[in-house]
């Protein structure tokens, strides 16, 4: 296999690690500012832009944003999801200091989900790159569901029109944890001596 190369935006690609314990103390202004300036500065289908960020640093606020996906999964009774938080702890949201909650309008087939999920995947990389962890969860949806939950997307600044797509919990991390395994079969390389 050929050399692999490093430089420091490398080095956070492959640091980056679903962290899911974290301290308590707030991000400074710069690294949330750094964030918003981040999250914004990612790419867009046709530069549409159609996403919006809420940042989310009031801890009294993402207790209740997490209390509510777990109310979610307690009324739909999906003991499964009910089990796998209650073995990792620290609720659904990990008491993280900061989460980032992406929304937009439309659906999978107009790229705007996926537009999502690459300003995502920058916080996530921007968040190591600046020393910090961060966890990208799909199950903050559950907060989001019926009446009260589009009451609280309302709460958060989710333009009308708009839902949750992914969040991101981020903060210093209080946890170690091993890269995920690579399956080198998951990609196949096509030079021109495959001809
Ligand atoms: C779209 C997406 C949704 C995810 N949702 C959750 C989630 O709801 N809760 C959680 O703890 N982790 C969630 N994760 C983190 C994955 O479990 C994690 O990326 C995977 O186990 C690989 O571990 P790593 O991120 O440390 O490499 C999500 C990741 C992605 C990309």
């Amino acid at each position: 296999m050929a050399e692999v190369l490093s430089n420091p935006t490398l080095q956070s690609i492959f640091d980056r690690r679903s962290i899911r314990r974290f301290l308590p103390e707030p991000l400074t202004e710069a690294q949330l500012e750094t964030l918003v300036q981040v999250a914004l500065a990612s790419p867009t289908a046709r530069d549409r832009q159609a996403w919006h960020f809420s940042f989310v640093a009031d801890p009294a606020l993402i207790a209740e944003i997490g209390d509510a996906a777990v109310e979610t999964f307690r009324r739909n009774g999906d003991q499964a999801v009910l089990d796998r938080l209650a073995s990792r702890g620290g609720g659904l949201l990990y008491e993280a200091p900061l989460v980032v909650f992406l929304s937009c309008p439309g659906d999978e087939q107009d790229y705007k989900g996926l537009d999502c999920g690459i300003a995502v995947e920058n916080l996530a990389v921007a968040a190591t790159s600046m020393g910090l962890g961060s966890c990208i969860i799909a199950m903050a949806r559950a907060a989001f569901q019926g009446e009260s939950g589009a009451a609280l997307a309302r709460r958060i600044g989710v333009p009308e029109g708009s839902s949750f797509a992914i969040s991101i919990a981020v903060g210093r991390a209080a946890m170690d944890k091993d890269p995920h395994a690579r399956d080198r079969s998951k990609v196949t390389v096509l030079g021109p001596e495959a001809r």
